[in-house]
């Protein structure tokens, strides 16, 4: 049966990926079109629900995905005006994340791929936000170099293909997107951290205060931002955080400069291990993606390192509305997953892990 549905949908002019993702706090669904035709994008953000804690609460966004996800999966269908025949496959997102907010996108999408006899696609969420960065017009050329920032993860691979990135190095304790939020907290500053620290970080100045950079070794490849972070905890509290919290006195011009220092050197570290990533790779390409990948002065200092190759390296950078977490990623990857024939059964399985 899967077989013959497979050939059928060969055939046919344009492959349609239905999209579902639930790894964090978004629950999204897309169709795409043979990998970069995006026919509809939904997301159901829970960033209002999570704010008050300053961070994601797993049981909140599982109980949230549950209840939007079937809203969400129809929307992406209208808005796209496809029926389930017009679907190839059913591509979800597995891995790594909250298992008990991937659970949720798995169960749907192994319920649809049952009910609509269509194949199912396991989908590496890290991946598909390497994928994002393939969203544009132009082939790049191969080997890249690739990074992906996010809230729960900061690695980087040598990427030959999308099927096989080949992981380089990862983060050995905080990711750099919760390192933005968790200093966004200290600093008092809206829920996500990123897009406020960025905002703020505008009026200060990136050189007032040297905030350690974690380098942790001149080859590794690997990222350590939990000390930058408690380097602006003392900052703010004191060596022996017994003394006051010092952000409640502090001018508008003193948080911009504590922004601004500890985003410049949060995208130091990026920047210098993507040039060893390149070294280490041979990379004629930077790609970026994940959530932090939305930091314009992030894609301005990695434009920049790319610039200074003789040729220049080529960025390829998600568009700035596939950088969080989103569907359309984990469709485009499934187009090319569809096409190796990488299917999975109904014994899929979320994990935290991956
Ligand atoms: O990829 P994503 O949506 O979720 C995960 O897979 O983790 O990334 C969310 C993260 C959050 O930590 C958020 O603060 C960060 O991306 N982020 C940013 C910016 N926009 C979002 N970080 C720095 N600058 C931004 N403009
Ligand atoms: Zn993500």
């Amino acid at each position: 049966m899967v077989i013959r549905l497979i050939s059928d949908s060969m055939r046919k002019k344009r492959i349609n990926i239905l999209g579902i993702e639930t790894s964090c706090d978004e629950t999204a669904a897309a169709v795409v079109a043979d990998g970069r035709v995006i026919k509809s994008s939904v997301i159901a953000s829970q960033a209002k629900l999570h704010e008050k804690y300053g961070g994601v609460v797993p049981e909140i966004a599982s109980r949230a995905h549950i209840e939007n996800i079937y809203q969400v999966i129809t929307e992406s269908m209208e808005q796209a005006s496809v029926s389930k025949d017009d679907i190839d496959a059913i591509a979800v997102a597995n891995q790594p994340g909250l298992t008990i907010a991937l659970v949720v996108g798995v169960t749907a999408a192994k319920t649809l791929g049952f009910a609509w006899e269509k194949p199912l696609i396991a989908i590496n969420h890290l991946h598909a936000h390497l994928q994002s960065a393939m969203l544009a017009k132009e082939k790049p050329k191969l080997p890249a170099a690739a990074l992906i920032a996010s809230g729960g993860h900061t690695c980087l691979y040598d990427y030959r293909s999308p099927l096989e990135p080949k992981l380089l190095g990862c983060t050995i304790d905080d990711a750099a997107g919760e390192a933005f939020d968790k200093v966004a907290t200290i600093l008092k500053l809206p829920y996500p951290g990123g897009p406020s620290i960025e905002k703020t970080a505008e009026k200060g100045n990136p050189d007032s205060i040297k905030f350690p950079r974690s380098m942790l070794g001149p080859d590794s490849l690997d990222f350590s931002f939990s000390g930058i972070k408690t380097a602006v905890l003392y900052y703010c509290h004191g060596q022996d955080m017994k003394g006051e919290d010092k952000v409640n006195s502090m001018s508008e011009q003193e948080i911009a400069d504590i922004a601004a220092s500890f985003q410049a050197a949060v995208i130091d570290v990026l920047v210098k291990k993507t040039q060893r990533a390149v070294a280490r790779t041979g990379a004629e390409t930077v790609l970026l993606g994940g959530g932090v990948a939305a930091n314009n002065q992030l894609r301005a200092a990695l434009q920049k390192l790319c610039n200074s190759y003789k040729p220049a390296k080529k960025l390829m950078v998600a568009p700035k509305q596939y950088c969080t977490d989103n569907a359309v990623m984990v469709a485009s990857l499934g187009y090319h997953k569809f096409k190796a024939g990488l299917y999975t059964d109904l014994t899929l399985e979320a994990k935290a892990t991956g």
